[in-house]
């Protein structure tokens, strides 16, 4: 029986990886080991967990403060005395995290087949999202099965004049995931954010991380922030704060003080999704929560200057906005206060996934081992309410 090994180490490839784990973890055909870098630590284990995944193997590399090449130094070498041990079939890597590429690269060197989940997406500039526009083309050039989530970022591969026999549209896991966590409306271990919930009141929900608009940029969206809090007193404000103390320096003092600006550690996924069928705006420069928020119809203005992700620019629910504070301002506040302008943005739309991402991927998988044959491709048309 051929052994898969899915390699992730941050949140959102662990929650991209949980359903594809599910579906091999339930398949006769394969056996799945599971191994974690610990590029993430708190904010991994809160995934694996809700998910019921244990994994079998797990290199604990995180450190305060990591840099880039020291996430790539220590998965190589731990990834590469593991596979010295005991060889997989093949390796699944989710995205573009440096774990991921990490991953494939030590695959690779070993002569074990990558198979690459979220595949094909590009922003076609280098350095925005850094690193990740390179992670995911470097981990293109290396892969032999090439799991894209739609037919845009198929036909971003062809043009890359990689081999169309080796592609498949899934759709995007993140979907799976996430029709399956929301139906289960998990309630909030946190009581303020219950009572949020049931108060009624408008909800912007933040999040933001991106490497690139770490400094002056973040400090700007905590100004941004903290003067729409001022401006819309019955309003609140819901940021979970991201790990990163990078990330807290910059953007939480501006919000000190402010009572209707509620900052939390980082949600465990339920309550997240949750908190984002609550919400009545979502700002943010995340990947994962451009997908998910328009499949529950909440309009997104998205902190970054370009995207991966057209696919909900075009359905009109996301919009590119940048991260000037001035902007920031204006944009929400349109949003809150201009009923046509909210209505024009707040459909739901699903261009990411109709939920059987993960049923496509095994397929795919038995595919290449001889032991079954694909399923019909994603498309967007399948998905449309
Ligand atoms: C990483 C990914 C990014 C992804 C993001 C998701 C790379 C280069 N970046 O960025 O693509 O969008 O994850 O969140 O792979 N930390 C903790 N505990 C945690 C997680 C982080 O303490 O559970 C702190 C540590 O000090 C760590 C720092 O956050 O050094 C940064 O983590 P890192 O994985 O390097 O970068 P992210 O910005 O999280
Ligand atoms: N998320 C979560 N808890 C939070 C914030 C986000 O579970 O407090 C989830 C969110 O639903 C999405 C994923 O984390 O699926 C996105 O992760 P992140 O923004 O860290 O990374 P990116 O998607 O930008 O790579």
């Amino acid at each position: 029986m051929p052994t898969i090994m899915p390699i992730y180490g941050t949140r959102p490839e662990a929650i991209k990886m949980a359903p594809i784990v599910k579906a091999l973890q339930n398949s006769p055909d394969f056996e799945c080991v599971v191994t974690v870098t610990g590029q993430h630590r708190e904010m991994l284990d809160q995934v694996n967990e809700i998910f019921d995944i244990v994994p079998d193997h797990d290199l604990n590399i995180i450190q305060p403060r990591q840099t880039l090449n020291g996430i790539l130094t220590r998965t190589v070498e731990g990834l590469d005395a593991l596979f010295a041990e005991n060889a997989p079939d093949a390796v699944v890597v989710q995205g573009d995290t440096t774990t991921s590429t990490a991953a494939a690269i030590a695959a690779f060197y070993r002569g074990i087949p990558v198979i690459h989940a979220e595949a094909g997406l590009r922003s076609f500039n280098l350095f925005s999202p850094f690193p990740e526009e390179a992670n995911r083309k470097i981990t293109s050039q290396i892969t032999s099965l090439h799991l894209a989530p739609t037919s845009t970022s198929k036909e971003n591969l062809l043009r890359e004049a990689l081999p169309e026999e080796d592609i498949v549209v899934t759709g995007n896991t993140v979907i799976d995931a996430l029709l399956h966590t929301v139906a289960k409306q998990l309630p909030f271990t946190d009581p303020q954010l219950e009572e949020i919930a049931a108060s009624g009141r408008k909800v912007l929900l933040v999040t933001t991380h991106r490497r690139e608009n770490q400094g002056e940029a973040m400090r700007g969206v905590g100004r941004a922030l903290a003067r729409i809090a001022e401006a819309e007193p019955e309003l609140v404000i819901v940021l979970p704060a991201h790990r990163n103390p990078v990330v807290r320096e910059a953007v939480l003092p501006a919000l000190e003080g402010k009572t209707n600006v509620v900052v939390t550690e980082p949600m465990a996924y339920g309550e997240f999704t949750r908190m984002l069928s609550v919400a009545d705006v979502v700002l943010t420069d995340s990947g994962g929560v451009q997908e998910e928020a328009p499949s529950l119809g909440k309009p997104v203005l998205v902190m970054r200057e370009n995207t991966e992700r057209p696919e909900a620019v075009h359905a009109g629910t996301v919009k590119l906005i940048g991260t000037d504070e001035e902007r920031i301002v204006a944009e929400v506040d349109a949003l809150l206060n201009d009923p046509a302008a909210y209505a024009a943005m707040a459909n739901a739309v699903n261009p990411y996934g109709d939920g059987r991402a993960a049923e496509r991927t095994l397929a795919a998988i038995e595919q290449m081992f001889g032991l079954g044959h694909r399923i019909e491709d994603f498309t967007a048309a399948v998905a449309a309410r």
